[in-house]
This record gives C-alpha cells, structure tokens and sequence, in this order.
C-alpha cells in the first residue's frame, strides 16, 4: 500500500450546457482541495485526465487547475490521456509521482465536456480510440466497434439480449439514487429490451439503452502518501492498482475473451491477497451493456459464456453477492470519458468511508474494486479500495 484518497470532488454528471472543461476543472480542483482540508499551496504535483480528441477546441489543458487559486501557480502540471481509462490513467500517474517520493499531495482532476458536439460527431472522435487503421470505418461510432464484439459474443454463446436490457434495467435503477448521475430515472425491462422508436438499434445488437450516453462532467481527488495520509481526517487507500495494455488491433486479439481486463483483475487480486467475493462491491466500465457482461467473466465472477448467470441470478444486484455498478454505472450516470475513471475512485472512496448519497450507500462497504477501460479491452486499470483505518 503506497498511497490513499484523503478528498474528492465530484459534480453533476450529463449535459451540462453554459459550463466549459476550465470552469469544471476550477470547481472540481477547488472541491476536492477543500475537502481534503488542506490549502492549494499543499499541492505538489497535477495531473488533468482528459481524453479531448476534438470534443472542443481547447486541447491544451494541463494549466487549467492552476486558475483554482494563485498559489498553484507554477506547480507541475500534465495532461494524461489513455482513452476512456483516462482517468485512471491520471490516478495512476498520481500514485506513481507518489511512490517516487516526488510528491506529498498530488491533485488529480478528470474532466471531459462532450456535449458541445451532436451524437454523430462525439462518434467521430471517440472511433479515433479504435486501430484507426483497420477499424475506423465502421458504423455508429465506438458504439459501432461494440456492436461488433457484442455479435461475435452473441455468435459463440447465444443471443443474450435479455441479460443486457436487465443490466441496463439495474444500471438506471441504481442511477435513480445517484444525484451525480446524468440519467437519474428507471426504465422498465420490456422498453429495454424491445426495440421501439424511443429504443432504436444503435450497432449490431445493441439499442440506445445499452449504449452509455454523451455526457459532460468533471470530479477530482487529492492522493497522499501513506504516512501523510494517517494525519488526515478521511483516508481511502489503494490495496492494489494495476496496469495492463493489450494489442489496439481488434485483429490481434480473440475480442470477445477481454484478457487484458481478465489479467489486469488477476494482478490486483492477487497484490492484494483478496479472492473476487471478498470485496463489498466493484464499479466497473460499462460503457455498453455487452463490456458489462463480458467483463463478469474477465473479472471471474463466472465462467465464459455465462456472464449471464450474474444478472440473471441477481448476484450482481444492490442486495447480491457482489453488487456492480451501484453509483448507475457509465451507462446512467453517464461516461464524460476524461472524468470516468476519477468517478468511478470518488464514488468509491464515498462508500467506503460511509458518505455515499444516502440512497445510494450500502450498508457494508469495506472492500471495493474499480475497472477503468480505454478502447475495447486495451487500456486496462484495475484499483481495489479499502478504508486507511
Ligand atoms: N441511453 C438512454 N437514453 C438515451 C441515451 C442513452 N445512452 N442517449 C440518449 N438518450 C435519450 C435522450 O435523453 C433523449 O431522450 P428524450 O427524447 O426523452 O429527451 C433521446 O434518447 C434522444 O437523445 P439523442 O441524444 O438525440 O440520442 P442519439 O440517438 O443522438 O444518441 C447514442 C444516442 C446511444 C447514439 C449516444 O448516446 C452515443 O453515441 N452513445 C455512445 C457514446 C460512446 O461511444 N461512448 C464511448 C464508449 S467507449
């Protein structure tokens, strides 16, 4: 254990018109500052998860959060950017700025503004995350390079439609008590699992309900070393945080098996010495219903093929074995893709430290898992959380 999360920031997630990445950056820094009850002069080191691409002009970003305050001028800034895991990337820079002894306090801020560009045209930037080479031309988008996994799967194990409208059914459930999250309403099984015209397919097998949808938003976290951390008033720390990269070309790889995410899961189980069960809840990337079945598998909760058996048998459920996605997941609460990851650590470190929104907290938070994604199963980041003391 190197580091923990000692205060976070999170805002209102969806399409949040009149705001700009800077003016979201500046509240999520200054909220997280705050939070963690220390004074920007304390900050040593930033790091900006953005991913960009075009969703606006603005692509130099790493500078922004010094417009929080005059005392973070001057401090050293950095834009990372690993696709949709951008956020975690950030996270995980920051504990590696940590672990060098480079650094008391990093503040690291996620921030993605989406929405500027209509459906159409955030496809086009988000495809840029796919082996342009080979993949860029397909339909729809990055909903289109889903599409295509989701019909291989379906081509192996059997149509699943059923289990991908019941995790879009949970996922909007548990969005419903998220009051962060973009989608805060439940949507009934039939309407997702038949198409219609407020449900149209999207690509391949997937419908608009198994899509997450173009979303602004920012949050952010301060991280501090150990030692630092045992003087604070709250302390989330990092039991395990790995890191594994897999080949980009869809070509290169069996698709539909997500072994980059099933060996990023292993790794951090085993750093931490826990079996998968023993943690209270997992946050995981769901950036369409599919990645959220297959990565049942790539985390182990069962065997392939059978990812179906956790919705269907309710494991994966607020009052199951292991409940996923209780924050709504990407798929309600939104995906502004640079402020994912830090979303998935903050809303973690909420429930692990008692402070969840109250119908969101579960009643036994003690260990928790976070899997962050950037493209299909290429850039893959799993932390396991667990309160310092
Ligand atoms: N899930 C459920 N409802 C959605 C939705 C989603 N993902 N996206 C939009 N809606 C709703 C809107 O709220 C709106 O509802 P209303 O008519 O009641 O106001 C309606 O659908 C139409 O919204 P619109 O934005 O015009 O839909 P769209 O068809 O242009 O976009 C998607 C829908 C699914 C194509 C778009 O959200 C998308 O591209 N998502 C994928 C983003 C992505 O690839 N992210 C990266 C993943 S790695």
């Amino acid at each position: 254990m190197t580091a923990c999360i000692v205060g976070w920031s999170h805002g209102k997630f969806g399409k949040l018109d009149g705001e700009t990445s800077e003016s979201l950056i500046v509240k999520a820094a200054s909220d997280a500052i705050a939070h963690a009850g220390i004074e920007p002069k304390d900050i040593d080191v930033i790091y900006v998860g953005n991913m960009n691409g075009g969703f606006v002009r603005q692509e130099f970003h790493s500078s922004l959060p010094l417009q929080t305050h005059p005392d973070l001028r001057f401090k050293p800034s950095t834009r990372v950017e690993n696709a949709c895991a951008t956020g975690s990337a950030a996270i995980h820079m920051g504990l590696n700025t940590l672990a060098a002894g480079k650094a008391r306090f990093v503040l690291v801020v996620g921030v993605e503004k989406m929405t500027e560009l209509n459906s159409a045209q955030a496809g086009d930037v988000l495809i840029k995350a796919s082996y342009v080479a080979e993949e860029a031309n397909i339909e729809a988008g990055f909903a289109g390079i889903f599409g295509k996994i989701t019909s291989a799967y379906f081509q192996r194990y059997g149509d699943k439609s059923d289990a991908l409208a019941k995790i879009a059914v949970k996922a909007h459930k548990n969005g419903a008590k998220n009051p962060f999250a973009h989608f805060q309403k439940e949507f009934a099984y039939e309407f997702c699992r038949n198409p219609s015209d407020k449900n149209p397919f999207v690509a391949g097998p997937l419908k608009r309900t198994d899509c997450s949808p173009v979303t602004d938003g920012a949050a952010a976290v301060v991280l501090a070393d150990v030692s630092t951390a045992l003087g604070m008033k709250r302390a989330i720390a990092f039991r395990a945080a790995e890191h594994v990269n897999d080949f980009l070309p869809m070509s290169k790889r069996d698709i539909v098996k997500f072994e980059g995410p099933q060996l990023a899961w292993q790794k951090a189980l085993a750093s931490a010495r826990l079996d998968l069960l023993d943690l209270s809840f997992v946050e995981t990337h769901d950036c369409f219903t599919s990645a959220e079945l297959i990565e049942y598998e790539a985390m182990g909760l069962t065997a392939p093929g059978e990812g179906e058996r956790a919705i269907h048998e309710g494991w994966v459920e607020r009052g199951g074995k292991l409940p996923i996605n209780v924050s709504g997941g990407l798929k309600a609460k939104g995906h502004p893709v640079g402020a994912t990851g830090v979303s998935m650590h903050v809303l973690s470190a909420m429930q692990l430290s008692g402070t969840a929104p109250d119908d969101m907290q579960l009643s036994k938070a003690t260990l928790g898992g976070v899997f962050n994604m950037g493209g299909a199963a290429v850039a893959n980041y799993v932390s396991i959380l667990e309160p310092l003391r």
